[in-house]
């Protein structure tokens, strides 16, 4: 970190899912400035293997340091699963996923004896990362599910609705989860018919809330004056990316957009 307080944060996403994540940061304004890349061009990373994210992750590192940027934050979860330390290993500055925030709010909240549901990309559930890190907090009463299918839902926002319903009757079936960790840059917006699908409360834990609680705890953020602003970068349709951002992000009216490129990714 720099002498000064980190004002500038790059956001890593495979798409746009990464999005669910800005919004926290902008709710809680922890940044003055977000550089925000999306891999359109190559998403979904969840369907793919540990080497290739590995690669695209590097890829999209290199990209980052044109920017002076003060951390990167891998919104992605399956950045976050499978590259995460090679990240860190070479990087300039800082990295930080989202697996090790999600496991943090979790033990802050739930009770270890409590049964947790843990849906993700396959990339996700496969790496082990949530169950290996929940594990070493004591927490063993857990279910890991690849939950793919709600990823083109939500990018079709399908929101609720009959197709949402049968999907989370396939996945969930009659599962009766104390707390669902939500791994999976997507399923915040899917979040209340999540909860209603349950007949009692589950606690649900959000990437982007739990990260900005990771980030204020560490000294990793400080709270800006302003309204943030993001530039946003795509590897493919950044209209797409921007219209997209548009539409989740600035309901509230917080931050604005100031550019929208293709990267050279
Ligand atoms: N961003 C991905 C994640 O959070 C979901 C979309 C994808 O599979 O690339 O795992």
């Amino acid at each position: 970190m720099k002498g000064h307080n980190p004002l500038r944060a790059g956001v890593f996403d495979s798409g746009v899912g990464g999005l669910t994540v800005v919004k926290s940061l902008l709710e809680h304004k922890l940044f003055d400035e977000i550089i925000y890349f999306g891999d359109t061009a190559r998403v979904p990373y969840g369907s793919k293997d540990k080497n290739t994210i590995i690669r695209y992750s590097l890829e999209a590192l290199e990209f980052f340091k044109n920017f002076d940027i003060d951390i990167l934050i891998t919104a992605c979860n399956s950045v976050s699963a499978y590259a995460i330390q090679e990240l860190q290993e070479v990087a300039p500055f800082p990295v930080v996923g989202v697996i090790e925030p999600g496991v943090l709010a979790v033990t802050k909240r739930i009770d270890p004896n409590s049964l947790i549901l843990i849906i993700g990309t396959n990339a996700t559930i496969s790496s082990h990362q949530y169950q290996t890190l929940l594990r070493k907090q004591n927490f063993h009463n857990l279910i890991a599910k690849p939950t793919p299918l709600f990823v083109p839902l939500v990018e079709e926002e399908i929101f609720e609705g009959e197709i949402l319903e049968a999907t989370m009757c396939h996945y969930f079936g009659n599962l009766r989860p104390d707390a669902i960790i939500l791994g999976c840059t997507h399923f915040p917006l899917i979040a209340d018919a999540i909860s209603n699908y349950f007949d009692y409360k589950t606690t649900l834990i959000h990437s982007g809330e739990a990260i900005v609680e990771y980030l204020e705890q560490r000294g990793l953020a400080m709270p800006s004056t302003k309204s943030p602003t993001i530039k946003f970068f795509a590897s493919e349709n950044p209209e797409k990316l921007k219209k997209i951002a548009k539409l989740w992000l600035y309901k509230g009216g917080e931050g604005k957009i100031s550019s929208s490129t293709t990267s050279p990714i």
